[in-house]
């Protein structure tokens, strides 16, 4: 993080980036996982958000669906609080330079690397079909990051592996192709030392990283077919909750608190409602059905307001795509003189 000073005012603001799936309907266990963060960390710092096109392409094969996943994020990102003024919001895919530093810090990567990510391991396991964007995806995942000069970078925990190889291949870009770099002191704190071109970002993993169970009690996710989708129609949203699995604990007794429907409770409700429910829930007296009621009360009210923003926004295309286009010419003014630093010091220019 930049050190205060008296300067402080002229120094830059700590640069946070994340890259945004577009893998379709957003879902509250996106939202509780990453979204809310991400837009919380807006007013942070210099947010940078980018719509992962990208590297979505290494496994969505259909131009439409594709196009529908990243307007689809989009549009959740915006309604449920993006701040176009506060945050950059851009598509992968309009920054050239990302693809031009996958290309150069792929020619340095040791293969053994990438053998060992988990994700590619993870992928193919699941049946996706290897193919080399899959295989080079953390290189391209590095290169978002590192073309922007992040500072800090919000993911989940599974992302941990992809940070640490940033880090790494950081270093060894500026050790291959900068004079006076120490790796023992990125930032050249000591005389007579360059800072790295390539900054060195830092993973930021929420502490309290919410793990949001799905209908059937195991983790929410799409490919589980358990979610309760955010912007789903008021039927589809009825249906789902009141379709929440549930254990056969009799009306009056206690109900045991190892429950998605409970900690979907706890996720939803204002904190002040959630102490009387949680005494009511470990007290007995009620059935499930009720609690399913309160808790599609809560959706509304936690989501109604985005809900119909998106709406609104949906009316208005054109204005999301200004929006899109506008995020990713700023974003490209940062990346230029980074990048402009890289082709020097590989000796393209
Ligand atoms: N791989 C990330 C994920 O699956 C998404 C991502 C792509 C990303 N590029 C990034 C996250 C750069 C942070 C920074 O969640």
């Amino acid at each position: 993080m930049m050190p205060k000073s008296v300067h402080g005012s002229l120094q830059r603001r700590v640069r946070i980036l994340s890259g945004v799936q577009a893998s379709g309907r957003l879902h509250v266990g996106n939202y509780y996982g990453a979204l809310r963060q991400f837009i919380q960390l807006q007013s942070d710092g210099e947010a940078l958000y980018f719509i992962a096109n990208l590297h979505a392409l290494s496994t969505v094969h259909d131009a439409h669906t594709l196009r529908e996943h990243t307007l689809e994020a989009a549009l959740a990102y915006l309604s449920l609080g993006l701040d176009p003024n506060e945050a950059l919001l851009f598509r992968q895919s309009d920054i050239p330079e990302i693809t031009e530093l996958f290309w150069i810090l792929g020619s340095l990567v040791p293969l053994s690397n990438l053998e060992r990510a988990h994700s590619y391991k993870g992928k193919i396991a699941r049946g996706v079909p290897a193919s080399f964007g899959l295989f080079a995806y953390p290189v391209l995942m590095a290169a978002d990051i590192l073309a922007f000069g992040a500072d800090l970078v919000p993911v989940g925990k599974d992302q941990m592996q992809h940070l640490e190889f940033a880090r790494d291949w950081a270093t060894r870009f500026n050790m291959t192709f900068m004079d006076g770099y120490d790796p023992q002191d990125p930032q050249a704190k000591k005389q007579g030392q360059a800072p790295g071109i390539l900054k060195l970002p830092n993973a930021r993993v929420p502490e309290r990283a919410a793990v949001v169970r799905g209908t059937d009690g195991r983790k929410m996710s799409k490919s589980e077919g358990n979610t309760i989708e955010l912007f789903a129609s008021d039927a589809e949203v009825h249906r789902r909750i009141m379709g929440i699995r549930t254990d056969s604990t009799p009306l009056e007794s206690p109900k045991p608190i190892d429950s998605a429907l409970y900690e979907l409770l706890a996720l939803m409700a204002p904190p002040g409602d959630f102490v009387q429910l949680d005494a009511s829930w470990k007290a007995g007296g009620k059935g499930y059905a009720e609690y399913k009621k309160v808790l599609l009360d809560y959706f509304h009210a936690t989501f109604d307001p985005a809900r119909q923003r998106r709406e609104q926004l949906r009316q208005d295309l054109a204005e999301v795509d200004r929006i899109l286009v506008d995020g990713a010419k700023r974003a490209r003014e940062i990346a230029t003189p980074i990048m402009e630093q890289v082709r020097r010091a590989a000796g393209l220019r």
